[in-house]
C-alpha cells in the first residue's frame, strides 16, 4: 500500500451528526523507534507490547457545519475545556486533512479521559492520538460503509502515526510490528501490524509493573530526541542494530527463550538511551532511582534466576516485565524493593492488551 491508497476518492453517505467513541491502549516498546524521516516515517522498524490498562477513552461529538475554510472543535480532558491541548490536536488535524477531507465539513467536540493519572510521566500521545483517529475512522465509516474492517484499522494505525509515530502501534493487540523489516511479512513504515508468526506461550499475558519514578513533565520532548537523530555520529549503526534486534527476536518469540529475550530487550531500552546521552546537545531523562531499579533487578535476577527485566521509554519511568508463571514472586519483590524508589509509592500494575476497542455509539 502506498499512502495515495488513504486518500479517499468519494462518500456515499451524507451524515449530518452523531457520536463515535474508542478506548485505545498505550503500548511499550521492546525494540524502540528512535529516529525518524519525513512525515513520521521512522528510520528503523520497532515492536511493541500493547498495554491492558493504561487507556484513553475518546467520544467524538461531530454536527455538520456551513463553510469548509477551517477546523472547529472544542476540546474536554477530563470534563474540563482545555485550551491548551487545542494546538496538538489542529496540528494532527492538519496533518490529516488530505487523507481525512471531511475533518472542515463538521464542527467536533472531543471528549477524552485516560485510565492513568495524567501527571503520572506516562506518555498519553500513543493511547491518545490512536484513540481520536479511531474516531475520524469511525466517522470516515459512517460516509463510506462499504470500507472493509482490515482497510478500517490499517488507515486508523496510518493516521495515528500522523499525530505520534508510536501510536500506530496502539490499534491492534498483543505484539506490534512498525516499520519495513525484510524477515517480517506485511511490515510497512505506513502502519501497524500485528505481529503474526509464532509467539510462544511464556509471552502470554506477559505482565508490565510500570513503576512512576519522576511524574514531572520531560525536559526534552520526543519529538526533539527523534530529531537529533540526524547527523548523530551512531545513527546508522544504532538503525542497522536495532533491524538486527528485530531479526533476532523472531525465533525467541516462538521458542520463548527468556534469557534472550531479557539481553534483546534491555540492551534496547539501555541503546535507546545511550542515544540520547550521545546526541549533540546531549542530554539524560534517566533519574538516579531509575539506576538504583535497574541494579536492584540484576541483582534479584542473579540471585533468584527469575526472568524479569526492564525496559524503558523516553523518561525516567521503568517498565518491570516478567512473565505471568512467575507473577507472586516477582510482584513481591517489586513491592518490597522497588517501590521505595518511586515518587510517592506511586506505580501502576499492567499487562498485555488486545488492542483498541470501540465503545457504544449514538447517532
Ligand atoms: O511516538 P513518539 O514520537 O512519542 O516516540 C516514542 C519513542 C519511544 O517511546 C522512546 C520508543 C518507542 O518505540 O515507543
Amino acid at each position: 500500500m502506498t499512502e495515495k491508497d488513504f486518500v479517499p476518492k468519494k462518500y456515499s453517505e451524507i451524515i449530518e451528526q452523531g457520536t463515535v467513541s474508542w478506548q485505545a491502549p498505550s503500548n511499550i516498546a521492546l525494540v524502540k523507534y528512535w529516529g525518524k524521516k519525513e512525515h513520521q516515517i521512522p528510520a528503523n522498524p520497532s515492536v511493541s507490547f500493547t498495554l491492558k490498562n493504561c487507556r484513553t477513552i475518546t467520544k467524538l461529538d461531530f454536527s455538520k457545519k456551513d463553510g469548509q475554510e477551517d477546523f472547529e472543535f472544542e476540546v474536554f480532558f477530563e470534563g474540563n475545556k482545555k485550551e491548551d491541548f487545542k494546538p496538538k490536536i489542529r496540528t494532527f488535524f492538519e496533518r490529516i486533512v488530505q487523507y481525512s477531507p471531511f475533518l472542515k465539513d463538521y464542527q467536533f467536540e472531543i471528549h477524552s479521559e485516560n485510565t492513568f493519572p495524567h501527571s503520572s510521566g506516562i506518555a498519553s500521545s500513543a493511547s491518545g492520538m490512536s484513540a481520536l483517529a479511531l474516531c475520524v475512522m469511525s466517522l470516515e465509516k459512517k460516509l463510506n460503509p462499504e470500507m472493509s474492517e482490515d482497510f478500517f484499522r490499517k488507515k486508523a494505525s496510518f493516521l495515528a502515526r500522523l499525530g505520534s509515530g508510536s501510536a500506530c502501534r496502539s490499534i491492534e493487540g498483543d505484539l506490534v510490528v512498525w516499520g519495513k523489516h525484510k524477515e517480517i511479512k506485511d511490515s510497512s513504515d505506513l502502519f501497524g501490524v500485528n505481529y503474526a508468526d509464532e509467539v510462544h506461550d511464556n509471552f502470554k499475558n506477559f505482565q508490565d509493573t510500570i513503576l512512576l519514578v519522576d511524574k514531572g513533565r520531560k525536559e526534552v520532548s520526543s519529538s526533539v530526541g527523534h530529531n537529533l537523530m540526524h547527523g548523530h555520529s551512531f545513527a546508522e549503526a544504532r538503525f542497522a542494530q536495532a533491524n538486527d534486534n528485530l531479526a533476532k527476536l523472531k525465533p525467541i518469540f516462538a521458542e520463548g527463550d527468556l534469557t534472550k529475550f531479557i539481553e534483546i530487550v534491555e540492551s534496547e531500552a539501555l541503546t535507546l538511551h545511550s542515544m540520547m546521552m550521545s546526541s549533540r546537545p546531549y542530554f539524560m531523562l534517566m533519574k538516579p532511582n531509575t539506576l538504583e531499579i535497574i541494579i536492584k533487578i540484576w541483582g534479584f535476577r542473579k540471585q533468584t534466576g527469575l526472568p524479569v527485566s526492564f525496559t524503558l521509554d523516553a523518561g525516567a519511568n521503568v517498565h518491570v516485565l516478567y512473565p505471568e508463571k512467575d507473577k507472586v514472586k516477582i510482584f513481591e519483590f517489586i513491592k518490597n524493593e522497588l517501590v521505595a524508589y518511586c515518587e510517592n509509592g506511586h506505580y501502576i500494575c499492567d499487562s498485555v492488551g488486545s488492542g483498541a476497542k470501540q465503545l457504544s455509539e449514538e447517532n
